[in-house]
């Protein structure tokens, strides 16, 4: 048996493999940002026994939405939506974690009710939103004020509360990607001089009061929180990723994670990082040697990759998205060595059940 198909305890949370589901925003749920029909037949697809699915990131509040049809987990029309795909995901014997998130400065005023996107600073940001009339440059963005910070705590406060009542497993803070908390955390797009910017600890505090407040709700051993030390994604920056992030993680071990998701340096958002010369060198084998809960990376992995880092002992599961979009069943053709169907990016975001939920599972009889 490789390791990959060998159990796992994250936190709370007992896996019989270590194949995960990575977060992928699909722009597929129903009016009202609700997870609908879809949503509930594309999850359950991909359920296995003791196998952990993290759901795309679903915006706390309607001022962090940036896609269309991407779902919400603000209203209680949208946590019984969730209840429904948590509930097909059980069935099959699977465990659900709903990411938690808001795109700060990525926003678009067509999708935020016309609210001014928000961030830490105003700094020009060229990055596009997916509107009802299509591709548009994000809305131009203001500032935060200070005192306006305690309602976005509560917003994921809120989240996390929808997401239990929706009876998922867990909650993954998305602090990734160059979205709102991202924002905060990186000097590059962070300007602020008060308690919320400047010095790492600062920048960090958006974060932190986050986590507490959503560990408040779960127990830390139910919550988990994901980071892209060396991404880009969003035109984002920082002057020194490894300081920034080590003492994040480090701070991070106060509140007994179920794990800690690190996106590799070998992928910007939801592509291959095409320019090696930028590749940060911060990932989970870094933050591993900071870090002491268990830790999910992802990032261009497959099966040979995943088991090579899971051997080297710099990560305890593997997050796969790309190839899960492709393969409903990937981890039965990871664990039987079987072929891996090529994703289509065409069918990654919006649409219909083309290319979401009529993937073919691998024939047996064709074996
Ligand atoms: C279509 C698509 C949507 C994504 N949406 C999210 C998301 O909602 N939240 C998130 O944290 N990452 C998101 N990602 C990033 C993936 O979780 C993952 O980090 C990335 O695809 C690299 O993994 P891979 O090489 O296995 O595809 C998305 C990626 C793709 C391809």
């Amino acid at each position: 048996m490789t390791k990959l198909f060998s159990p796992v305890k994250l936190g709370a949370i007992n896996l019989s493999h270590r194949v995960v589901h990575a977060p992928m925003t699909r722009m597929r749920s129903d009016d009202g940002d609700v997870p609908g029909d879809l949503m509930v037949e594309y999850y359950s697809q991909r359920a296995t026994p003791g196998g952990l699915l993290i759901s795309e990131g679903p915006a706390v509040g309607i001022g962090g939405r940036v896609y269309y049809r991407s779902p919400g987990i603000w209203s209680e029309e949208q946590t019984a939506g969730w209840k429904r795909v948590a509930d097909a995901v059980h069935q099959k014997g699977g465990v659900f974690f709903t990411q938690l998130w808001h795109g700060g400065r990525m926003a678009h005023i067509d999708l935020t009710d016309g609210a001014t996107p928000l961030a830490p600073s105003v700094v020009p940001f060229n990055g596009v939103a997916i509107t009802p009339r299509g591709v548009f440059r994000a809305s131009p963005h203001r500032e935060i004020g200070i005192e306006e910070i305690p309602g976005l705590v509560d917003q994921f406060r809120r989240g996390a509360k929808n997401a239990k009542a929706a009876g998922v497993d867990g909650v993954e803070l998305h602090a990734a990607n160059g979205y709102l908390i991202d924002q905060f955390l990186l000097d590059g797009v962070n300007k602020r001089t008060d308690a919320y910017g400047s010095s790492v600890e600062n920048r960090a505090r958006f974060l932190i009061e986050i986590v507490e407040a959503i560990v408040d709700v779960w127990g830390g051993d139910r919550v988990a929180v994901r980071l892209s030390p060396s991404g880009k994604h969003g035109d984002v920056l920082d002057s020194n990723p490894q300081a920034t992030f080590g003492y994040v993680a480090e701070q991070l071990n106060r509140f007994n994670l179920a794990y800690l998701h690190i996106i590799e340096p070998r992928i910007v958002g939801d592509h291959d990082n095409e320019d090696p010369s930028t590749q940060a060198p911060v990932a989970a084998a870094s933050l591993r040697k900071i870090f002491r809960g268990p830790i999910i990376a992802a990032g261009g992995f497959v099966g040979d990759t995943a088991n090579e880092i899971l051997e080297r002992g710099d990560a305890d599961a593997v997050a796969f998205g790309r190839y899960f979009t492709s393969n409903p069943d990937l981890v039965k053709r990871l664990q039987r060595g079987l072929p891996i169907a090529n994703y289509d990016r065409d069918s990654f975001y919006g649409g219909d059940r083309r290319g979401y939920s009529d993937l073919p599972f691998y024939n047996d009889v064709a074996m």
